[in-house]
């Protein structure tokens, strides 16, 4: 006599949370990567300018930009190795 086993698939009683937990975590990651791509995205272009060279060093930028002078925006951060890490040319040239 053949045994014969008939497959039951039984219904996880925890799927409904455990799928539940899942749609959460997509949602949470979705919310996440916005903050931080916005957060990178917060930093002002760099304008275009016959100045604004985007290959300059930080020292290059720092020279007009801790307040010697009028008119110049003052850096409103601690000085950073990279500028236009943040401070992306802007897209514009004019
Ligand atoms: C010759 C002086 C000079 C140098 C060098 C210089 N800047 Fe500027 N920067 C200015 C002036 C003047 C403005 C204001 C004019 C404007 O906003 O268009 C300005 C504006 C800015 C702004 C604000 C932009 C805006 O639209 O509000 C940022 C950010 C900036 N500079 C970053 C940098 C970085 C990064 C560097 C180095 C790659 C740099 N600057 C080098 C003079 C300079
Ligand atoms: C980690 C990212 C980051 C780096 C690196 C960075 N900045 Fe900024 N910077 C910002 C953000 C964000 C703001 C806007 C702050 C605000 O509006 O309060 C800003 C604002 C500025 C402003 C004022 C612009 C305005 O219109 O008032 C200047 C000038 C500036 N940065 C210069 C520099 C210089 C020069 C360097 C390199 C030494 C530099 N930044 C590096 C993120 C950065």
């Amino acid at each position: 006599m053949a045994k014969r086993r008939v497959k039951i698939k039984k219904e996880n009683p925890l799927a409904g949370q455990i799928n539940f937990y899942k749609a959460m975590m997509v949602l949470g990651l979705i919310i996440a990567g916005t903050f931080i791509y916005y957060f990178l995205d917060s930093a002002p272009h760099l304008t275009a300018h016959p100045f604004h060279v985007p290959t300059d060093t930080a020292v290059q930028c720092l020279e007009c930009h801790m307040g010697q002078t009028k008119n110049v925006p003052i850096m409103p951060h601690r000085a950073m190795d990279g500028c236009t890490y943040c401070h992306t040319p802007s897209e514009n040239k004019t």
